[in-house]
């Protein structure tokens, strides 16, 4: 494959989306062609699965089961042909939220979710983000940003506590491969992540 896939997470409130969408422009200013996604989503039926997730309770195996079954839908849709045309592939969340909300925060089974990873990434080749920027945030930040923002979804009106062990299951994919990682400090002004944003994706080699 000889695209780029580069994954966005952080806990809500952590301020993706304004850099997921100047890291495309400086890609199509590369001249490259960029796939924008998300998860849970990025198909028609993903999107489904995402109202479902974000808005109906059910218990956690079944919250991985579906947003896994998304996923699968995703990468074999989306990201998979998108990178062997050569694209890059922006995604905002993927796989490390799935080990972070389901895994961290809500304390559902981690080696289980690891065999769903192989499970729906597998293939001739394992798929994995090249770059994952995480846009790490103390969960008393994000909850003062958060307060107002708009009408908050399942995820966003869990207590402090829940984002707390949310961070420490990203923690936890972190140090199990830092070198995917860049871990961006997103307790500064926006411009200030954005030069780190920048920098991390250059120093990855993947923009000039
Ligand atoms: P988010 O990416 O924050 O989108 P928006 O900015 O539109 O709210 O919302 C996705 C939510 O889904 C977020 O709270 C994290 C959660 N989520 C999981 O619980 N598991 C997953 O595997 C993924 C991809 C997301």
């Amino acid at each position: 494959m000889s695209g780029i896939f580069i994954s966005f997470e952080g806990i809500d409130g952590a301020g993706k989306s304004t850099h997921i969408d100047g890291l495309a422009t400086a890609f199509r200013a590369q001249g490259r062609v960029v796939t924008l996604t998300r998860e849970p989503g990025g198909t028609p039926l993903a999107e489904q699965l995402r109202t479902l997730v974000l808005n109906d309770a059910m218990d956690a195996m079944t919250e991985a089961l579906l947003v896994f079954a998304a996923r699968r839908d995703h990468v074999i849709r989306v990201i998979r042909p998108a990178l062997e045309r050569g694209e890059v592939v922006l995604c905002d969340r993927f796989t490390d939220a799935t080990f972070a909300y389901q895994g961290g925060g809500r304390g559902f089974d981690w080696n289980v979710l690891a065999s769903l990873e192989h499970w729906v990434q597998g293939g001739e080749t394992f798929l994995q983000p090249g770059l994952t920027i995480w846009f790490d945030l103390p969960p008393e930040v994000a909850a003062v940003r958060l307060v107002g923002a708009r009408v908050p979804d399942k995820f966003e009106s869990q207590p402090q506590a829940f984002f707390e062990k949310v961070v420490a299951g990203y923690g936890r994919r972190y140090a199990a491969a830092t070198e995917r990682f860049a871990r961006i400090d997103a307790n500064q002004t926006p411009e200030d992540v954005w030069t780190d944003v920048l920098a991390a994706v250059r120093q990855s080699g993947m923009l000039p």
